[in-house]
């Protein structure tokens, strides 16, 4: 134990020394996901999409984004030419992005269209940027956790229907919230089968099959039901990742930045004894430590993404080590280019 603490300590030493090196010309962000290990060396922290706006303001030829690949597809998407973005762990690649691959949305898209109406795709940002690009092909556009309501809303107004895509929870849930009745909502198939049935037609929301791992399976409606039966008046708020029913159990619902202002302003008024928290393990027990003294945070359930946690103190330190053999770069394919940022500059223009 006591030699493992020596050796992180080494390599905490040689990441503030090489951040040192760099000084302006190095920038490291992270997203809320990432252990304590690698969150003591990030200079920005955010959810996606506070760290998306925050890419076109940053001056330093080297970004290192301590997150999952979509998101440094993003803001490589987002840098400046002559910068670089930088990922510790190329295979940190977010499972729900991987439930819809570009050749699939297509090939749906397509189908749609060819069926005479017109559908607007409207993509999570967990997506990949190739399915951003299709998306922006198709005069649809990406939002957030933070931003699926407005951009459901607007997306409603440019056609016939809308594709939501990867995350039938996030789907389902924003749909809720605006009222759009369950049987106007359909979740189609990723193989492009059945999409002229009388369901799809008839629908305002075709709704791809995919969801996250972490929020789908991990936290389930009866540890909602129980935390409220061990902690009578307390409150659950959790992502809208979670299924419906969670959601509808729950006492709030939103973005990972809402989830983060939410325990802050409970501790601060100090009314609550507890609050619960469903979402990514890393947060929820960072916001246990900060506000331990205030309230009492409790996880929905022990849920870490493996795929943030594969980014860790010992291969930041070994892309900050190869920064100028660009070790870790990631290289954004320049076709996908403007159709993607069409996707992503329709989303920062219209919330
Ligand atoms: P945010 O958009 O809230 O940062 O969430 C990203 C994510 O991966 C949630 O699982
Ligand atoms: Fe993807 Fe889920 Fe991990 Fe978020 S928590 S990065 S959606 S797998």
């Amino acid at each position: 134990m006591e030699h493992r603490q020596v050796a992180a300590g080494g390599v905490d030493a040689r990441i503030e020394a090489l951040k040192k090196q760099y000084g302006k010309d190095l920038v490291i962000l992270g997203h809320h996901y990432q252990s304590d290990d690698v969150i003591r060396h990030v200079d920005i922290v955010g959810d996606s999409l506070e760290l998306a706006r925050r890419i076109p303001d940053i001056e330093a030829r080297n970004i290192v984004f301590c997150g999952v690949y979509f998101m440094a597809e993003s803001a490589g998407l987002l840098a400046r030419p002559g910068q670089k973005v930088f990922l510790p762990d190329h295979g940190a690649d977010c499972a729900m992005a991987r439930m819809a691959r570009a050749e699939d949305v297509q090939n749906v898209l397509e189908k749609l269209a060819a069926a005479g109406r017109k559908i607007v795709p409207l993509a999570y940002v967990n997506s990949s940027l190739a399915v951003k690009a299709v998306v922006g092909r198709f005069g649809g556009a990406v939002c957030t956790s933070s931003n699926a309501r407005p951009m459901l809303e607007w997306a409603m107004k440019q056609g016939d229907a809308v594709l939501f895509l990867p995350d039938r929870n996030l789907g389902r849930n924003t749909a809720r919230a605006l009222g759009i009745p369950a049987e106007k909502q359909v979740i189609i198939g990723a193989d492009g089968k059945g999409l002229d049935s009388e369901d799809v037609r008839g629908a305002d929301l075709l709704l791809w099959p995919g969801c996250c791992p972490v929020h789908d399976s991990l936290m389930k409606p009866d540890m909602v039901d129980a935390f409220h039966a061990h902690f009578p008046g307390c409150r659950v708020i959790v992502h809208p990742e979670c299924t419906p029913e969670v959601v509808q159990r729950c006492d709030g619902a939103g973005s990972t930045a809402y989830l983060i202002k939410e325990a802050e302003r409970a501790a601060a008024e100090g009314k609550e004894k507890a609050l619960c928290i469903g979402t990514e393990f890393h947060l929820v027990h960072r916001l246990m430590e900060k506000l331990a003294d205030r309230i009492n945070i409790i996880p929905l359930a022990h849920a870490s993404c493996p795929d943030m946690e594969k980014v860790t103190a010992e291969n930041l330190l070994a892309t900050l080590e190869g920064l100028e053999q660009g070790r870790g770069a990631v290289d954004v394919e320049e076709s996908l280019k403007a159709p993607a940022r069409d996707s992503l500059v329709r989303m920062l223009e219209n919330c």
